[in-house]
């Protein structure tokens, strides 16, 4: 086992990568908390990798609303009596050409990747500075170095790599690290919305020519999560099949 009962707040957990990084924290001995703003996919997760539900709570919260966040942190609270990781993975695409985005669909975007981040990472900061420990683990995006469609959604992963090194410059002396993880191509339901074409366009360029799995990203965040990084802070690590270096 890699952790220690430590407690895990992961977001965007009801399925796809945060419910895989869920899981696999899970297993390595964490107790975990899966947030998602969908409850009946929160409480999916929750039961699935822990039937008797002691090492587990499973919360519906919208990131993006600082009320909604602070509600989600009294019941942590009540159930667990510390936090020690947390993994910023709840995200939303609202993907359309710049000349067609509307200000609703780049305002969503900003509020749910962005600034759900500042909030649950705003909630945590205290715990984990008074505890002189913690873990921070962003999940950004390839798509932070642009791509065709994704302006509002490049924005707010190139905007939590800045975050994620400001942060990790302030936590530090506090024995606190933040470090990014940016997947690629991963095979979750996010992609069923783009066209075959730019997908099978994505594959013929990377050097790993598959798709990568929700585990592969599940895989870093544990990495992170451990005392194995205990000396790496404000790193960005793509995890993508060498789609960044083409
Ligand atoms: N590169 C170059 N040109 C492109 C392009 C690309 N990747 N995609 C579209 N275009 C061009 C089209 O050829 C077209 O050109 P013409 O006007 O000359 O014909 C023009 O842009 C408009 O394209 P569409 O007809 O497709 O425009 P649309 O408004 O119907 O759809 C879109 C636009 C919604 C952005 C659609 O193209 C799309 O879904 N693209 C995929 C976006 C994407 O990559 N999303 C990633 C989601 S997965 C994810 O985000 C996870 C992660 O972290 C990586």
């Amino acid at each position: 086992m890699r952790f220690h009962d430590d407690v895990a707040i992961v977001t965007g957990a009801g399925r796809g990568i945060g419910a895989a990084i869920a899981r696999q924290l899970f297993l390595e001995g964490c107790r975990i908390v899966v947030l998602d703003i969908d409850e009946s996919s929160a409480l999916a997760c929750a039961q699935s990798i822990d039937p008797a539900g002691h090492r587990s709570l499973a919360l519906s919260c919208d990131v993006s609303s600082k009320d909604t966040v602070a509600r989600a942190f009294l019941r942590i609270a009540e159930k667990f009596d510390t936090v020690d990781i947390l993994v910023n993975n709840a995200g939303i695409t609202q993907d359309a050409m710049f000349h067609k985005m509307t200000l609703e669909q780049w305002q969503r975007v900003i509020d749910v990747n962005l600034t759900g981040t500042f909030l649950m990472t705003s909630a945590v900061v205290p715990l984990m500075r008074e505890k002189k420990h913690g873990r921070i683990i962003n999940i950004s995006s390839t798509s932070a170095y642009g791509n065709v469609g994704q302006a509002n959604y490049a924005a707010t992963k190139a905007g939590m790599i800045g975050l994620t090194k400001t942060l990790a410059k302030e936590l530090g002396r506090h024995n606190i690290t933040v470090n990014v993880i940016e997947p690629g191509v991963i095979e979750t339901g996010m992609l069923k919305t783009v066209p075959q074409s730019i997908k099978d366009g994505w594959l013929s360029m990377m050097p790993i020519a598959r798709m990568g799995q929700p585990e592969d990203i599940a895989n870093a965040v544990c990495f992170f999560a451990s005392n194995e990084s205990s000396f790496i802070t404000g790193v960005e690590l793509p995890v993508c099949g060498g789609f960044l270096i083409v």
